[in-house]
């Protein structure tokens, strides 16, 4: 595996569309402040932040994934990305509070 947390933040832009997208909502504004931190901790080579396309959690949003973990986080603003960077990035504590909870099929 090429890093050990790969982050993929939906920035879609959905035109004409009645609900607000993520990259409408900050999905750009989320991908820059992970990148900061990322490089502030020089920790580029094993972990990773980019824009995704629609995650297809769009009422969630703005949403991002955590793989190899598979964790979906919704509603995430400005204001949690360093929490989410620093608990579940640099120490694999998921933030529980802002996790998507799928229903089991
Ligand atoms: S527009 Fe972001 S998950 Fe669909």
């Amino acid at each position: 595996m090429k890093y050990s947390k790969h982050i993929f933040i939906c920035t879609n832009q959905r035109a004409n569309s009645d609900s607000k997208s993520c990259g409408e909502a900050h999905g750009l504004e989320l991908v820059k402040a992970f990148k900061k931190l990322i490089v502030d901790a020089g920790i580029q080579v094993d972990v990773r932040a980019q824009k995704s396309g629609c995650l297809d959690v769009c009422s969630h949003g703005p949403a991002l994934v955590v793989y190899p973990d598979g964790v979906f986080y919704g509603q995430v603003g400005l204001a949690d990305v360093e929490e989410l960077f620093h608990e579940h990035i640099l120490n694999n504590r998921p933030v529980d509070r802002l996790r998507i909870k799928f229903e089991k099929k």
